[in-house]
């Protein structure tokens, strides 16, 4: 018999070991040396033919590699196991835990309430316009009888654009009055010309009753909602930018008493009950006779407390008859042959709706992004 090289065969099964991936593998290589007709084993069958002596010798050391090839596979069968509990437990899912709820956004409240406003508004007859933020001098201010270095401009104090800001569309709706024959006109109109205007962050709504009626022939209902901006230190109850729902009623014959019975039963809609308001004489240029529209204080409920400064009122919006010069402005037609257009116009400010109804008392909160408020909406 040809000399056995136990060592060249020990270390061909440890190589074999050492590459096997998993115990399929292990056991392929428990076979090929160990197995009943493995390499070894057969070593061991061919002992009985050698003298005794060397049979002893041979067979001693075939034992040992034997021994020493099965502890290798143990070591490897080990590791192998350790290997998959490891990414079992890593891969392990309880199936019987709840999912993972999704996170739902909502509506910001000032968005649900202006939806609420819009819908009370629509079921009266009026329509949803909007119109830009952007505005010219002439829309924000001229045509609403707010002439240059007039003292009510303070009022209105805004952001005004650069003047030697390219405009990218000169003939985009800023500019372009809706009858261009009041272009021609003179006056009014040429205040129009978007070489002279001045752009700005329109400081009220306002500017859409001009807009709307130079395309529109009366009668006409409208609301206009919007963000506007004013020149403001911010405090608890003025902010830089703000929502502004504008109304504007056109029609035959309609007075202050059309508009006290819609602003009713506005009131009495959105606060869900039987609202008191009241008219005081205030002052608009865009308007005349003009009003600011109060209601009772929904915390103190009439009897006076901080947020109503002891008045038991709260002041919630400006309107009043339209002034003609508003009309005129717009280019309506004054005397249509069945009689004389009369209009009313209101502003509200929507954060002060949304205050009132919910109790807030710190306007700058809902631009604060704080879920821990929005999330109570
Ligand atoms: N535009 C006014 C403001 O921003 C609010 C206002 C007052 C609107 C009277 C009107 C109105 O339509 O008639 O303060």
């Amino acid at each position: 018999m040809a000399k056995i090289d136990f060592k060249a065969l020990k270390n061909k099964a440890q190589k074999d070991i050492n590459l096997a991936k998993d115990l399929k593998e292990l056991d392929e290589i428990f076979r090929k040396y160990l197995g009943e007709k493995g390499e070894l084993r057969q070593i061991l069958h061919s002992l009985k033919d050698l003298p005794q002596l060397k049979r002893k010798e041979t067979g001693k050391l075939a034992n040992q590699i034997k021994k020493e090839i099965e502890e290798t596979l143990k070591k490897k069968k080990i590791n192998i196991q350790n290997l998959i509990s490891n990414i079992q437990k890593q891969e392990w899912v309880d199936i019987t835990i709840p999912g993972k709820k999704l996170v739902l956004g909502h509506l910001h409240p000032l968005t649900q309430v202006k939806k609420e406003v819009e819908e009370i508004f629509q079921s009266m007859g009026f329509s949803v316009v909007e119109g830009p933020e952007i505005e010219n001098e002439w829309y924000n201010f001229d045509a609403l009888n707010i002439p240059k270095d007039h003292p009510a401009r303070d009022v209105w104090d805004t952001f005004w654009l650069q003047s030697n800001q390219k405009i990218p569309n000169p003939k985009s709706q800023i500019f372009t009055p809706y009858r261009p024959a009041l272009l021609k006109k003179g006056g009014a109109g040429a205040g129009r010309n978007p070489k002279i205007q001045k752009l700005l962050l329109r400081t009220h709504t306002s500017p859409m009753q001009i807009r709307y009626m130079e395309k529109n022939q009366p009668p006409l209902r409208i609301i206009v909602p919007g963000s506007v901006f004013r020149h403001e230190a911010t405090d608890t109850r003025h902010e830089f930018q703000l929502y502004q729902i504008e109304g504007l009623m056109v029609d035959k014959e309609i007075s202050v008493a059309n508009l006290k019975a819609i602003l009713a039963e506005f009131f009495k809609r959105f606060f869900g009950k039987n609202t008191a308001f009241r008219l005081d004489p205030d002052f608009f240029p865009f308007t005349e006779p003009s009003f600011n529209v109060s209601v009772t204080c929904v915390i103190c409920e009439g009897k006076g407390c901080n947020l109503c400064k002891k008045t038991g009122w709260l002041e919630m919006a400006g309107a009043g008859m339209v002034h003609p010069n508003v009309f005129k402005n717009s280019g309506l037609n004054l005397n249509p042959p069945a009689g004389e257009w009369r209009g009313w116009a209101f502003g509200f400010g929507l954060e002060r709706l949304a205050m009132m109804k919910y109790k807030i008392d710190d306007v700058r909160l809902f631009r604060s992004g704080d879920l821990r408020f929005l999330n109570q909406f």
